[in-house]
């Protein structure tokens, strides 16, 4: 096709899938978002999001007319010039991805090939050697091998959940492996206007000051594979790095806030992801560093540096119980007031969340646990059932009697808290903030941060 806007097919509507979709809508393509989930197909055309990510749902509702929601793979393969694989790949015990259901997605899209040229992108994150796994997939299932013609391309995604749109319109570099020439370039087709910044922000997303061009960095199908991993597994290892710093900081009475400011304005390593706190969580990060670690042990190769991070963020998880332990020993009885369970603010991702960890281990020791979060409550009733903590309405209702209060999650809403009126109905006034977010709390209130000189410092509780 010549004409700038293509025909799309987006396989999976979870976050990845859904925020490609959208944004391809919204620079012009028509595109076909399918599911086998007909309850989620099923919200999508009544103009419902499954998930919650913010400005997704202005724009998903500002591109309606070029977005098309359907269970039928029949319905929308043979139509597009370009198949968007977006499925998950959740772990399985021994940490390798379940690859189940991209066997499926590729089997379906093999029998609904056109014979005309078409590019499979493939944006789930897969270990590498599954773009040619999938390319032998087409092989097999395509009706007629020699009438059709295609090619697979690697496309990894380095979306964030809470700031997809922002990422999706904004990125640092476009990754597509492939050994296809003409499937690169019809990609480069695709994200043309991205690659030119050549569209009107969305209300509510502005183009960053100052801006560059994405990079479009090309390479093979394997090297693509492995940058979405070995980009994660670094991203990890920035966090866990400062993690352990913090816990060294803690003992020799220094301030990893000062020490990440300070080492950060060195280019060569930068401010970024190095914010201590209750360690890393969320879908990706344990999953990728997992994979990556199950890969090496496939090939007899180590990864000792992976393996520390990773248990660094273990330990980190365990630190949050142990600081309030320090000030409450026996915590039988105590009320703890959660703040925040999603992995992160703006979401109500659950996966991975250190407040799942932290919650259990507080129910473990006797603890009577109260939680609150601005929006991954109903979530939470649903996927941590097992759990019996108290819910509360409102933030302030979590913090009333409590003997401590632990903020998990650095929303907005918990920063802006009135936290003298808050402290005040505190039972005993003790604050762990495991993000370092919160500044000058009362005076009567001890303030525990992670890998900080104490905040505030006062008489016992
Ligand atoms: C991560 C990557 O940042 C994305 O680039 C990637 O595309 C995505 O995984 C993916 O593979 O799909 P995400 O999991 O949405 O994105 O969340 P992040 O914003 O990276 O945060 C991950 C965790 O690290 C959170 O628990 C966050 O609180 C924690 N974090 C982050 C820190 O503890 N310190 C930091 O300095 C930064």
């Amino acid at each position: 096709p010549n004409t700038e806007s293509l025909n799309v097919a987006v396989v999976g509507t979870g976050y990845v899938g859904l925020g490609t979709a959208v944004m391809l809508a919204y620079l012009g393509h028509h595109v076909t978002g399918i599911d086998i989930d007909e309850r989620k197909i099923e919200m999508l055309r009544r103009g419902e999001l499954p998930i919650y990510e913010p400005g997704l749902a202005d724009l998903l509702h500002a591109s309606e007319s070029r977005l098309t929601w359907t269970s039928d793979y029949a319905a929308a393969i043979p139509e597009a010039d370009v198949i968007i694989v977006c499925v998950g790949t959740p772990p399985l015990p021994n940490g390798h991805p379940n690859l189940r259901y991209i066997a499926e997605a590729a089997r379906s899209v093999a029998q609904n090939l056109n014979g005309k040229f078409q590019v499979i992108v493939n944006k789930s994150t897969v270990p590498v050697g599954t773009g040619d796994w999938v390319t032998r997939i087409l092989e097999d299932n395509a009706p007629d091998y020699h009438a059709n013609r295609y090619a697979v391309v690697s496309n990894p995604e380095f979306l964030r959940e809470g700031t997809a749109l922002h990422d999706s319109l904004y990125p640092d570099r476009i990754v597509l492996g492939s050994a296809s020439q003409e499937g690169i370039e019809r990609l480069r087709q695709l994200y043309r206007r991205l690659l030119e910044q050549d569209f009107t922000p969305p209300e509510g997303v502005p183009r960053p000051a100052g801006l560059a061009r994405p990079q479009f960095v090309t390479t093979s199908l394997n090297s693509a594979e492995m940058i979405k991993y070995a980009a994660n597994a670094f991203l990890a290892l920035k966090i866990s790095f400062a993690n352990e710093i913090a816990g060294l900081c803690e003992r020799v009475d220094a301030d990893i806030e000062e020490v990440v400011h300070g080492i950060g304005h060195d280019q060569r390593i930068g401010h970024r992801f190095l914010v201590a706190g209750a360690g890393w969580g969320g879908s990706c990060f344990a999953k990728d560093t997992a994979a990556l670690i199950s890969t090496g042990a496939e090939y007899d190769y180590d990864m000792p540096i992976l393996q520390a991070a990773v248990d660094v963020n273990r330990h980190q998880r365990q630190l949050v119980v142990s600081k309030l332990q320090r000030h409450l020993h026996r915590l039988q009885g105590k009320r703890v007031a959660v703040l925040g369970l999603a992995f992160k603010p703006n979401t109500d991702d659950l996966r991975d969340a250190p407040a799942h960890d932290c919650i259990t281990r507080l129910m473990e020791l006797g603890a009577q646990v109260v939680v609150h979060d601005p929006v991954a409550m109903e979530q939470a009733r649903r996927e941590w059932s097992h759990l019996s903590y108290q819910e509360a309405s409102s933030a302030y209702d979590a913090v009333r009697g409590a003997d401590a209060v632990i903020l998990m999650t650095e929303w907005q809403e918990y920063h802006d808290l009135d936290w003298e009126q808050a402290v005040a109905s505190m039972r005993r006034r003790l604050v762990i903030d495991t993000r370092n977010v919160l500044r000058q709390l009362p005076s009567d209130t001890v303030l525990e941060q992670i890998g900080r000189r104490r905040v505030q410092e006062t008489h016992a509780l």
